[in-house]
Parts: structure tokens; sequence; C-alpha cells
């Protein structure tokens, strides 16, 4: 879930710029772990720059795992924010899409109520006529579109992707009127998809990283939403609740509120413990489930970082101590964790990406 109004706080320069490449057309590309921030930012600056003459498109592709899944989505987001009324969109979609037969439907979602279905398939619509779609749109109505595409990670990982993601640039390449905002969460596979000169979407946009929110910027905001709440919480207290979770910002969120909860006046080193172990109880079942099909030797590499090792594995003394098998395992052991986001490579060597499952896993796994 999103924050926005009052649970949100900082990103001013973030929520900046963001503002200024919706306002002036230019692509954006946003990358960071997940839980970090980036579905809020985006609908922050949605909310800030909407008007009758810009339309913000929003649309989360998570569960497209085909082409025309995507188009699907795609079209019928794009119809569906730039119909002012419900009853026109089914003419829209006629007026802009060949041949379709559009039905609005009850959505499966619980955040909308209804969503529409196009039946786009690719012997009646082509995908070059699919993507077209905002620009014609806009166009024609004499308006600015920004598509906001969450998760756009996933089109890397469509059986042919990389003749999808040509397509998809040839087209969008040419929008004068409508511009893209993409975002997602698996680092790696987000910075697959832009990094590499060779694949399409090379330097499509402006990018950039969601850092963390620092420290100083949390420490006010948990100190009023405890007032807010009648209570009190000292500095050095929300400062702990930062560095527990690493800044992270979903963490930081849950962990105050749970904290908070355990508080009746005023927060201490008791309700503080109390407030980490709910926090811990509420992402155990989760971490359970994610380290049940991990093989031994995986865990093991996960055992060697938590102890303090993040380089060097292949050295005889850490293969043995941790039972990592064979050294020429080693590289497809690191791959498979990078994969399923347990870890993260860095100039200073490998790292747990969360760290409330650093937390759970010195306790119950090691
Ligand atoms: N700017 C912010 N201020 C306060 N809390 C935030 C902020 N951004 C994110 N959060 C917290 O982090 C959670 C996850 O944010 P979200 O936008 O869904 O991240 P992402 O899209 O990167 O996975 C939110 O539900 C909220 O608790
Ligand atoms: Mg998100």
């Amino acid at each position: 879930m999103s924050v926005e109004g009052d649970l949100f706080t900082d990103r001013e320069l973030e929520t900046k710029r963001l503002q200024l490449n919706f306002e002036n057309g230019v692509n954006s590309i946003l990358i960071s772990p997940r839980r970090m921030g980036k579905t809020s930012l985006v609908k922050k600056v949605k909310g800030l720059v909407e008007s009758p003459s810009l339309k913000v498109v929003y649309m989360d592709i998570y569960k497209c795992r085909t082409e025309y899944e995507f188009y699907e989505k795609f079209a019928s987001a794009v119809i569906q924010a730039t119909s002012t009324k419900m009853e026109r969109m089914a003419e829209n979609a006629k007026e802009f899409l060949m041949g379709v037969s559009p039905k609005i439907v009850f959505s499966p979602e619980p955040t909308t109520e209804f969503s529409l279905s196009l039946g786009l398939n690719p012997r009646a619509n082509n995908a070059e006529e699919i993507l077209d779609l905002p620009e014609k749109i806009a166009r024609k109505r004499g308006i600015q579109i920004v598509v906001c595409i969450d998760e756009f990670q996933q089109i890397g990982e469509m059986p042919d992707s990389l003749t999808i993601q040509k397509t998809i640039r040839s087209v969008w390449q040419h929008h004068q009127h409508t511009s893209y905002c993409l975002f997602g969460s698996k680092q790696h596979l987000m910075s697959k998809l832009f990094y590499s000169r060779k694949l399409p979407f090379y330097q499509f946009g402006d990018m950039f990283f969601l850092r963390k929110i620092p420290t100083d910027k949390w420490i006010p905001f948990i100190i009023s939403r405890f007032e807010v709440a009648g209570r009190k919480i000292s500095v050095p207290l929300a400062e702990k609740i930062c560095t527990t979770v690493e800044n992270y910002s979903a963490y930081v969120q849950q962990l105050a509120w749970n904290v908070l909860i355990a508080t009746e006046t005023e927060a201490t080193e008791q309700t503080f413990i109390e407030g980490l172990e709910a926090t811990l109880a509420q992402v155990a079942p989760l971490f359970v489930e994610q380290t049940a099909n991990l093989s031994s030797y995986q865990l093991n590499l996960i055992r060697a970082i938590c102890s303090g090792y993040h380089t060097d594995f292949g050295k005889q003394e850490v293969t043995s101590r941790f039972a990592l098998g064979t050294r020429s395992n080693l590289p497809k052991l690191k791959k498979a964790l990078i994969d399923r986001e347990f870890i993260d490579e860095t100039e200073s060597g490998l790292f747990l990406s969360d760290p409330l499952f650093v937390i759970w896993f010195n306790k119950n796994m090691m």
C-alpha cells in the first residue's frame, strides 16, 4: 500500500524532479529496492500535476506474464484514465482501437470497482497500434499524457522479451504528447533493462534511484505521529527505530506503529522491544515461506553473510566453516540468491537486502 497526505514525508527533491519531468514530457526511470517508496512518490506527484490538460495514467503490471497481457492492461488503463465518464469508456475504446469489443467488468481488485476489458489479441490488433494509443488520444483531445508503469521489470521476464522491448521503444520514441515513467523494484532486473547499451531501453529517460529517507527526516515525522496519537517518543528512541530497520521506509512505518501501539504514554526501551517483537511476528510467516525452498548451500551462504563475511567466500576457511560446497559452485549460489532478492552485490561485497530478515534469520536460523 502506498502512502499519501500526512503519512508522506521528505522526498522534496525527488518530488520536484519527477514533477518537472511530468510537466515537461520527460521520460523517467525510477529504481529502488522494494518498499522504499516508489509507488507512493509517483502517486503523490500524480496528484500534484494532474489537470484537465495533463492526465497521468497509473498501472501496475506485476501480474502481466505475456506481451498481450501487458497490452491489455496498458490500453485499458489509458482509456479508463482519459475517459471522464464511465459510459464513455466503451465508445472511446472503439474510437481509438480497431475492432475491439469492450466490456466493463467488475474488477477483481479491491481498489477499483470496475475495469475495462478489451479482449485485445495479436490477430486483430497489432502491437504498434496499441502502443500508440495514448499519443492518439492526447493529440485528439489536445492534452498531455504521462503513462506510469509500476513493476516494469516484468517486461524483461516475458517470453521473447527483446522483441517486445524493441517494439515498445520504437513506438514510444516518436511520442510528443505522451511521456513515460517506468519504475520497478527488482533492482537487478530493472538495471538490466536500462543499463545495457545493447538493449532498446538504454538511455530512454531520466534515470534515478530512490535513496533512503534520512534519519533526521524520519525523527520529527515519528515524533509527530506519536503526538497525533497523544503519546511521546524521545529522539534517541525514534532514531533507534530508523537504525534497526536501516531506514527502510515501509519498516520504519511498521515498527514505529507497533512501538506506538505498545506505548501508553511515553515510549521506553521496553515498548520498543515489544514493538520490534510484534513487527517480527508480522513478517516471520513470509520469511519462513521464502526460506523453505532454499537449498542448504544457499542457507549456508546466508549464514556466512550474517556472520559478517561479505567477500572472499572462495577462501578455504570460509568455504569449509560454512559448508558452501565446491568453489566452482559459488557463482551459481550467489546468482540464485541475488535473483530471489535475498542478497545484493555492492562494491564492498555481498549483503542481505532486508534488514528485518537479518534480525529474524539471526534469531531463528543460525
Ligand atoms: N515518503 C514517505 N514517507 C513516509 N512513509 C513512506 C514514504 N514512502 C514510503 N513510505 C512507507 O513505505 C511503504 C511502502 O511504500 P511504497 O510506495 O509501496 O514502496 P515501493 O513502491 O517502493 O515498494 C508505504 O506503505 C509507507 O509505509
Ligand atoms: Mg510499489
